[in-house]
């Protein structure tokens, strides 16, 4: 079965073809950081714009690029929620008219559950029940997951979530939007200075806190009499260790409680390398085993989405064919 996958929650335009015999046939990606860089953070206005003004001449690469006509497709998945209602339209509406261009079905997916299973893509693939933890802009979650459909919510961020954390110490750090990437760069000319709080991380419950680190990385730069770019580097280093180790204790905590053994990272901050290390190392301590996207499947893209369609296809799970979006919905 041939599924074309959608995303345009956010500041992506994503599309992929996904072949549940042969596996992923091509993808194509389009990011709008350039757009809403000056804006210091998303537009939707701009980024709805630039979703209708792309997703058509993207289709077509990808229809070239892959080889795949588009009669050949059997079913669309599109990202029907949560985002920006825009630009989740743009996606939603190309899929359902496309589909009934076709008369095929439309399979809307949860942008999180696309993230959630990114991994499975991969050739070293877990099984489940797992663990997951997304880490992205807007979330940061750690998940039971026990299989295609059902995802029990066990730790949640009470304020910031970690990439939101990340974005927001780079800007104190004079580092651009979005900073996590930058912010990881600098990291690694830093060296271990200062101490930053580690937040909740001898709690045992699995829920995160990262607004008040961001507060004492404000008053470390504040502190500072001269911030030069010395002290920005160890600025990074010291932030990106503190949030790292929680989330690693915090995943830890998460399989140990839960009696597993098998450890799902998705979501932007999957990026980062410091915390790829930090939990590959923690793991293999434990014999436990962590499972990654590749890197550009961690941020924003279409294949996981044609993904996580094709794996419901499989699942036949029904859906109603009603065309909306839902910029609010409950991974749960
Ligand atoms: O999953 P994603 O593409 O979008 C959302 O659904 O939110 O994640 C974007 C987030 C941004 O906050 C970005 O700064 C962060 O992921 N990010 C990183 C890295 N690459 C992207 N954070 C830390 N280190 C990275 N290497
Ligand atoms: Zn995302």
């Amino acid at each position: 079965m041939l599924v074309l996958g959608i995303e345009t929650s956010c500041d992506e335009t994503g599309l992929a073809i996904y072949d549940s015999d042969r596996g992923l046939l091509g993808h194509i990606l389009h990011s709008q950081v350039n757009l809403h860089e000056a804006y210091g953070g998303v537009v939707p206005e701009l980024a709805s714009r630039d979703h209708i003004r792309l997703i058509l001449p993207l289709l077509e690469s990808l229809f070239n690029r892959t080889g795949v006509k588009k009669e050949a497709i059997d079913a669309i998945a599109y990202t029907q929620g949560p985002g920006l209602s825009g630009a989740l339209l743009v996606g939603s509406s190309l899929a359902e008219a496309l589909a009934f261009s076709l008369q095929i079905p439309t399979i809307p997916i949860h942008h999180l559950e696309g993230h959630l299973l990114a991994p499975l893509l991969e050739k070293n693939a877990p099984s489940f029940p797992f663990i997951a933890l997304l880490v992205s802009g807007g979330h940061t979650q750690i998940i039971h997951v026990k299989k295609i459909g059902q995802y029990e919510i066990i730790g949640d961020t009470l304020d910031d979530a970690a990439g939101e954390a990340f974005d927001k110490t780079a800007q104190l750090l004079g580092l651009g939007y979005p900073g996590g990437q930058a912010l990881s760069l600098l990291a690694e000319k830093g060296k271990p200075f200062f101490e930053l709080p580690r937040p909740l991380i001898h709690k045992k419950d699995l829920n995160f806190s990262f607004s008040g680190l961001k507060t004492a990385v404000l008053y470390l730069i504040r502190a500072q009499e001269n911030l030069t770019d010395e002290i920005k580097a160890d600025i990074a280093f010291a932030f990106q260790e503190a949030i790292t180790e929680v989330l690693t204790k915090k995943c830890l905590h998460a399989l140990d409680q839960y009696q597993l053994k098998q450890l799902v990272v998705s979501g932007g901050v999957g990026a980062n390398k410091q915390l790829r290390q930090k939990l590959t190392t923690e793991l293999y301590k434990k014999n436990y085993e962590v499972f990654f996207p590749r890197l550009e499947f961690c941020t924003d893209n279409g294949a996981m989405i044609a993904f996580a369609g094709a794996m419901r296809l499989d699942t036949s799970l029904k859906y109603d064919l009603a065309f909306s979006v839902k910029p609010r919905w409950q991974l749960a």
